[in-house]
């Protein structure tokens, strides 16, 4: 399973990235006005340090417009992946955009119909929010379930499930089971992956035990 940094501030990619653990990164409108930056620049930035698909969002609800910005955005550079609205002109924009040849993430699915559309319109990646719809009580990990289900019934879609509005660990846990084929993950979800207290507690007696032998291991 992929891991992407679902973040905009380049700082926290950088630092990330240098861990090797990053596979690419996703950003939307909020993300973006966050950093108080120039959206372009943002994004060629982070292209520049991350090789992997940096998913940068159109901001216009109609077709035409949305293809000329995606046009714009897919020009910064070959691994832009342009992230687009599942709405009627999104999944339109989608079939055009990656005609050419484009990467294409069709955001905020919340159905499994909906993915269902977005893969037929030749999506690179489907975004389904698991964290928004835990939020209105349903479980978002039930969605990932049928979309896995409904994809492999149809091995000629290429349409890789991209688990987003991920919110704690087990988000990540449960989508690597199902099979998902990436999840982004804000910062500080990557940084708890690694964390166990059992982990903390037999380091603090290893150290403790090895200071004991008063032995360095590089002289
Ligand atoms: C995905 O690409 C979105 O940027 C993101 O995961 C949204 O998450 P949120 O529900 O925490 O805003």
């Amino acid at each position: 399973m992929k891991f992407f940094v679902d973040t905009a501030d380049i700082a926290e990619i950088r630092d990330l990235a240098a861990t090797g653990l990053v596979d690419g990164v996703t950003t939307n409108p909020s993300l973006v006005a966050k950093t108080g930056r120039n959206f372009l620049d943002v994004v060629a930035e982070i292209c520049s340090v991350v090789e992997g698909p940096v998913s940068a969002e159109v901001t216009a609800m109609d077709h035409e417009t949305m293809v000329a910005e995606g046009r714009k955005l897919a020009a910064i550079a070959p691994n832009v992946a342009v992230k687009v609205p599942l709405t009627i002109d999104g999944l339109k924009t989608c079939k055009v955009l990656s005609g050419a040849g484009t990467l294409v993430n069709v955001t905020l699915c919340f159905s499994s119909a909906q993915a269902l559309l977005a893969a037929k319109a030749g999506a690179s990646f489907i975004s389904p929010f698991v964290g928004r719809l835990d939020d209105i009580a349903q479980d978002g990990m039930d969605l990932i379930r049928e979309i896995r289900e409904i994809y492999d019934n149809y091995p000629h879609l290429k349409t890789e499930i991209l688990v987003a509005s991920v919110r704690h660990p087990r988000h990540v846990v449960d989508s690597a089971r199902i099979g998902a084929d990436v999840v982004t993950l804000p910062p500080d979800v990557l940084r708890k992956l690694a964390l166990h207290p059992l982990t903390d507690k037999g380091l603090d007696t290893f150290m403790a035990d090895w200071k004991k032998t008063g032995q360095t291991i590089l002289g």
